[in-house]
């Protein structure tokens, strides 16, 4: 069963994922198409990119800075704390490899959009 705040969606294997209400495109939109949210205990750094909403997160690999204090340029986020920087494609670190943020998979329902924090 869903919720307003919850969609439950089948994957192929039968079992049930649960997506939270992040944000509205609206809001997105409003802030330049760039935010940060907390859900639970997860920082969330949501974008657009090329057309393409995406979540990942907003803590740096380094010491935990806030990789999305500052809006992205030229496709790369720069962690407010040391300039670690990593890419706006898929959160890949361009400073040292190995060293990712963590992707949420979203989806989108009548213009919100929903984070799966377990997935
Ligand atoms: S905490 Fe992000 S670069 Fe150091």
């Amino acid at each position: 069963m869903s919720t307003e705040n919850t969609i439950k969606v089948k994957k192929e294997e039968g079992t049930e994922a649960i997506y939270q209400f992040l944000s509205t495109i609206e809001e997105l939109k409003k802030c330049d198409g760039q935010l940060t949210k907390w859900i639970d205990d997860h920082d969330i750094l949501l974008y657009e990119f090329e057309g393409q909403f995406k979540a990942i997160s907003n803590i740096c690999r380094h010491f935990g800075g806030p990789v999305g204090y500052h809006k992205a340029k030229n496709g790369v986020f720069t962690c407010l704390w040391h300039n670690w920087q990593f890419s706006c494609k898929d959160g890949s670190n361009l400073t040292h490899c190995g060293l990712p943020l963590r992707n949420y998979d979203i989806k989108i329902v009548d213009e919100k959009i929903y984070i799966n924090l377990l997935g």
